[in-house]
């Protein structure tokens, strides 16, 4: 399976006070390969010190824009390892290991609707809004969009200059609206995180906003994203089909090594578990209070997927073909691909005597 691709890195620009914009260029030959949706995100595997890392960081474009590049935003992370390695060392010219992307965070367009969008965004969470609201003007001449956007200051908002540039282009379809945590406005009501009460604030002021009729792109700390989204869904009535989130790690309460009580709960088993992976089949057995799916598949150093290894990325996403798992968490698949048998490897462990899941999907 061959995961990564060599891209060239050739625009590295500061962003902000606290990010760098990198764009990676597609050569003709690997178009089809990375041609994306609006919303994914691309995984990238980086040596740092003789050690593999890797880090999924969401695509800024939308397909509509046609562009050779696909750029990202790398936010500075105190003490993070690829972060800084973005921020420091990383030079244009320079070739990146990515893998093609990958994600769920996007809904269909269609020219003919009328719809309103509504990103609900905040720090980096931009990215993945960003490109689901443009490619939803770009595709719904008829459609509007409201960006509200969240963070510390005005010289912390990413892509001010585009976002800019795009109100004049969409002229009276698209608003953004900004709001600062640690910056005074004029009016309070741009004062601080978006949150439930904000909200409600936010809905009586763009009153037009029909809000159970809206679509919903939620990204940001995951905490907002769930109490965001738990809102709109059930105080709100939005259906949940219109509520998408993608999320950059668990929510903090269910962040933690520790097993869970369902997870201590599972019966005993000894499974032989099977693999396709590239049409070939693997074979090892696991114990399904051991380790997950994905990490025994490493330690037999088998050609698997992962990134985040957190159940948020969904790049160890598999189908299972028979046989039965436990899956501790999920921040990444929809309802509907559940049912259809997909899971995350990363959070599987077997039920079954035998378990066979497909990676060629
Ligand atoms: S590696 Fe990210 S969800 Fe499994």
């Amino acid at each position: 399976m061959n995961l990564f691709y060599k891209l060239k890195a050739v625009k590295i620009q500061k962003e902000a006070c606290d990010a760098v914009n990198v764009a990676v260029e597609i050569p003709t030959e690997l178009k089809d390969k990375f041609r994306f949706k609006q919303g994914q995100y691309l995984n990238f595997r980086i040596m740092i010190n003789g050690n593999e890392e890797r880090r999924s960081y969401s695509i800024c474009n939308a397909p509509s824009e046609k562009s050779d590049h696909l750029e990202v935003v790398v936010k500075r992370l105190e003490g993070g390892k690829v972060s800084t390695y973005f921020h420091q060392h990383l030079h244009q010219g320079e070739c990146l290991e990515v893998m093609p992307p990958m994600g769920n965070f996007n809904t269909i367009y269609h020219p003919t609707n009328t719809k309103t969008y509504v990103g609900l965004a905040a720090g980096s969470g931009l990215s993945p809004v960003l490109s689901n609201i443009k490619e939803a003007l770009y595709q719904e001449p008829h459609s509007k969009a409201y960006l509200f956007y969240s963070n510390r200051s005005m010289e912390y908002i990413l892509k001010k200059k585009e976002l800019d540039q795009l109100e004049v282009y969409f002229k009276e379809r698209l608003k953004v609206i900004y709001m600062f945590s640690r910056q005074r406005h004029e009016d309070p009501i741009f004062e601080g995180r978006i949150s439930v009460e904000k909200l409600e604030q936010l809905f009586k002021r763009y009153s037009e906003i029909g809000i159970s009729d809206a679509t919903y792109f939620i990204c940001g700390p995951s905490d907002m994203i769930k109490l965001v989204s738990n809102y709109l869904k059930n105080e709100k009535k939005v259906p949940a089909i219109q509520v998408l989130s993608e999320y950059f790690l668990p929510p903090d309460a269910e962040n933690t090594e520790t097993m869970s009580e369902a997870f201590k709960a599972i019966a005993n088993v000894e499974s032989m578990v099977t693999l396709i992976i590239d049409d070939d089949e693997y074979s090892f057995h696991l114990n399904s209070k051991k380790e997950s799916i994905l990490d025994k598949a490493l330690q037999e150093k088998l050609p698997v997927p992962f990134a985040c290894k957190g159940g948020v990325c969904c790049t160890c996403k598999a189908q299972i073909m028979e046989g039965e798992v436990f899956m501790e968490k999920n921040f990444a698949l929809t309802e509907e691909e559940v049912q259809r048998g997909y899971v995350l490897t990363c959070q599987c462990h077997p039920t079954t005597n035998v378990l066979m899941l497909n990676y060629d999907i």
